[in-house]
């Protein structure tokens, strides 16, 4: 697949190690082979270094196989010919989607710690950096979206959707890591996993993978918390709670959406107005 240029829309084609329009806007591989991609680009945009590495430390400890083995055989049974993993972070799921069709994957995420990370442990999959709110492909040349625990841009994956293309999106299921919100807070709540209703998509499925974990560290307790939104709203009281903690068995449950894109929707609610 060629990529869309970010400046004018016109194809982008590879030559050598760059990627160029007929405009001549032209964009570098790095050394890793990934490719910036993204209009106004600022270094501190996405996930940090530090962010990056802890959720590396945990994933690669194998906690959340079980969500990836899930997206592994959806993924599968579609056969998609390109799949756009958006909010890739650093690979983790989108090289495991890769090793299980062969249709292309393309992970896009705007961090570049992230994208670097990606693109230096998955030689087999494309990895950009890039908005999935502004991704650099044309309208209706994607089979498949995969988007685990980022926020949706629904409009643009109707967009770079073929007709009749899937979305599977990934959030907290009610019970996600609900011993570990009890050992740090005094009211713990569960999660509301109602499908999001998104403009454009059918929801076809909702299905969860709920299993349990045994983090055995400390290390591994703290780079789990990191990667929650909860690490930005948690008093210093209670962060001391988290501490203290050596080991941790705790839920976890994880909500799986397939959308359908619906044909010509935008353009019937333009002809409707
Ligand atoms: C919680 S992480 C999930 C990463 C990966 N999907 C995973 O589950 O390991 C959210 C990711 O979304 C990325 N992100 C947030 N907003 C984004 C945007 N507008 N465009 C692209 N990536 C974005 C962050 O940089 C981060 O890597
Ligand atoms: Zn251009």
């Amino acid at each position: 697949m060629n990529y869309c240029c970010p400046v004018c829309k016109k194809t982008l084609k590879l030559v050598h190690r760059t990627w160029v329009c007929e405009n001549r806007h032209s964009f570098d591989l790095a050394k890793s082979g990934y490719v910036n991609l993204c209009r106004n680009f600022k270094a501190s945009q996405g996930d940090n270094k530090e962010m990056v590495a802890s959720r590396t430390v945990f994933l690669e400890k194998g906690y959340y196989q079980s969500l990836a083995n899930e997206m592994v055989s959806l993924v599968k049974k579609l056969n998609p010919e390109v799949l756009f993993d958006c909010a890739c972070g650093q690979g983790w799921y989108t090289k495991q989607l890769k090793q299980a069709i062969t249709g292309e994957v393309h992970g896009f995420d705007m961090s570049r710690e992230a994208i670097l990370h990606a693109s230096k442990k998955d030689k087999e999959s494309h990895y950009a950096i890039a908005s999935i709110f502004d991704l650099p492909a044309f309208s209706k040349s994607v089979d498949c979206i995969t988007l685990i625990f980022a926020p949706t841009a629904a409009e643009e994956f109707h967009r770079v959707l073929k007709e009749n293309g899937i979305l599977i999106t990934v959030s907290p299921g009610e019970n996600h890591l609900f011993e570990l919100k009890e050992a740090v807070y005094d009211h713990p709540y569960k999660n509301d996993h109602t499908p999001a209703v998104l403009s454009g998509f059918d929801l076809l499925e909702q299905r969860f993978v709920e299993t349990e974990i045994f983090v055995d560290c400390p290390q591994d307790i703290q780079a789990l918390f990191m990667m929650t939104p909860y690490t930005y709203k948690t008093s210093e009281q209670d962060m001391a709670k988290l501490k203290a903690l050596q080991t941790l068995k705790t839920r976890v449950h994880f909500s799986i959406c397939v959308y359908q894109k619906k044909v010509n929707f935008y353009k019937k609610s333009i002809d409707i107005d």
